[in-house]
């Protein structure tokens, strides 16, 4: 986030006055003055005015249990989005931290938080995410072995190692590194098997609160921040 929107957002200046303390040299990111407004600045940056540290938090997360049927975009000219969930003063500041397929259920963050977003999603920054599967056929045992070797999708693409972990014949949990288009279903696709239901409970280490019924959403607390932003 840019440091003037960042300072904005602490609602304590104005933008003209944000520009006078600028030449006034009087802010600091992380012991540097400020050179310029345009600067990239995120949660873990130490911004200072005068040497004080700002410390109203400016990134905010929320945390929506996603239902079925409902497309994850920040807005649609057809059909209704993950936004129009959302009620919050500040949403049109929010963006979707890894986006989920029109029928799958559970686990989406919404956050100003963009720099975070990039680094979550990141394919390099393998983040772990773990959803739930319910599947058509009998899963088999071998399926195990394969997950965790890389399964190849999409013609020839080898997939990172990923764990399967079976719950009955035809409820499995996956622990994926990658974020891949679709990636959940065409691994099942590739062993001839097919997703019936997903539903995402696990980015990093934040699970999905039970206690959000479908279509709910919450704000998460200092916790859950960390353990969503933890490197
Ligand atoms: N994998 C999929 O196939 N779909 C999703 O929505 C998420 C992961």
């Amino acid at each position: 986030m840019r440091l003037d929107k960042y300072l904005q957002l602490t609602k304590q200046f104005s933008k003209k006055e944000i520009q006078q303390l600028l030449k006034q040299h009087a802010i600091t990111v992380n012991g540097n003055k400020a050179a310029s407004l345009k600067q990239d600045v995120s949660k873990t940056d130490k911004v200072c005015l005068m040497g004080s540290r700002i410390t109203e938090a400016p990134y905010f997360y929320l945390m929506v249990n996603k239902p079925a049927g409902i497309l994850s975009a920040l807005k649609d000219s057809h059909e209704k989005t993950i936004m129009d969930l959302i009620e919050h003063p500040r949403k049109d500041s929010l963006r979707i931290m890894g986006r989920l397929d029109r029928d799958t259920t559970g686990l989406m963050i919404l956050t100003n938080d963009t720099r975070t977003i990039k680094r979550i999603t990141l394919p390099q920054s393998h983040v772990e995410k773990e959803y739930e599967v319910t599947l058509r056929d009998p899963i088999s045992k071998v399926a195990v072995q394969a997950f965790a070797e890389g399964l190849f999708i999409d013609q020839n693409v080898q997939l990172k190692p990923a764990e399967l972990t079976i719950l009955d014949d035809y409820h499995v949990k996956v622990i994926i590194s990658e974020g891949r288009y679709h990636q959940i279903k065409k691994m099942f696709l590739s062993i001839h098997n097919q997703v019936l239901t997903l539903k995402r409970i696990r980015i990093h280490h934040l699970y999905l609160d039970d206690s959000l019924a479908l279509g709910q959403y919450k704000c998460l607390d200092e916790k859950e921040i960390e353990q969503l932003t933890a490197k």
